[in-house]
């Protein structure tokens, strides 16, 4: 479903704050598959996410989704394929315009500009019984501003709106990273009832071990802008966070050490 060869990204290159953030990822995800990217600050997961939405275009390598390379597509064109959510809740819909509204733009997503079309009442009921299906009674608000919701109703909103129009690869960043815990697990709920529903094909980044082993059916764990982890099939069933932080700490003891040699080696040729 989705295929990235051997993507390298540098930020700034050629300058002194040059930042390779992909160094040679090579990623293939089944179709129906839900995989959850894990990793330190800057290790390169939105920079992943970012490569396959077409945020950037890479600077070698290719990227694939269904069998068509869309490496040199434009962000716009690759968009129709995808649904994303971002970490803020406040980004992903238009304030001002109401429940109803931002949800006829995203059911006509991909299609002619325009709401007129979209405001007929088949459309109105259709939009109010996938709101009344996320079980938040959100559906006696569809006349109310987005800017009147709370953050985690607005996240949810923002979800709702990423899977509308069923997209043949649904990108989630931190998507619950900002929303206290208990609207965080509503969203992961609410996630999991959509990616199963529809069986959507899902990159998930998040923060949190504890959903990285708990949902989705692989994990893999980005160091440097390279997948150092990747778990699936029953390991990943039985895989607990623990785990996870013992990768986290493989990992930083053996950049500690390098950064030891490095200076062992800079002082023996000064
Ligand atoms: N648009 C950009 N311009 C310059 N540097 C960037 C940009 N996006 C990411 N980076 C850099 O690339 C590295 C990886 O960042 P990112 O993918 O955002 O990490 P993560 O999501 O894993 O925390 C970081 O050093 C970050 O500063
Ligand atoms: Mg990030």
């Amino acid at each position: 479903m989705l295929e990235v060869t051997n993507a390298h990204k540098t930020f700034f290159p050629g300058t002194p704050n040059a930042v390779h953030a992909l160094r040679g990822v090579d990623l293939k995800i089944e179709r129906g598959s839900w995989v959850c990217v894990i990793g330190t600050n800057g290790s390169g997961k939105s920079t992943l996410l970012n490569a396959v939405a077409g945020g950037f275009l890479l600077d070698e390598g290719s990227i694939r989704i269904d069998g068509v390379d869309v490496s040199k597509w434009p962000e716009y064109r690759r968009a129709k394929l995808l649904g994303r959510v971002f970490q803020d809740p406040f980004s992903g819909t238009a304030p001002s315009m109401t429940l109803f509204e931002n949800l006829a733009l995203a059911s006509r997503r991909g299609q002619a500009r325009g709401l007129g079309l979209a405001l007929n009442s088949t459309t109105q009921d259709e939009l109010t019984k996938c709101v009344a299906e996320m079980e938040l009674g959100l559906e006696n608000r569809m006349d109310n501003p987005i800017g009147s919701f709370s953050g985690g109703q607005r996240q949810s909103l923002t979800l709702l709106m990423a899977t509308l129009i069923r997209p043949r690869l649904l990108l989630l960043d931190e998507h619950t990273a900002a929303l206290d815990p208990r609207s965080a697990d509503q969203i992961i709920r609410l996630t999991k009832r959509s990616i199963e529903h529809d069986c959507l094909t899902t990159m998930m980044v998040t923060h949190s071990m504890q959903q990285a082993v708990s949902v989705g059916d692989r994990v893999i764990m980005m160091d440097q802008g390279k997948i150092v982890l990747d778990v699936s099939g029953p390991r990943k069933q039985r895989l607990r966070p623990r785990d996870l932080l013992a990768k986290f700490e493989e990992l930083r003891r053996r950049q500690q050490l390098d950064e030891t040699a490095a200076d062992m080696l800079q002082t023996q040729y000064v």
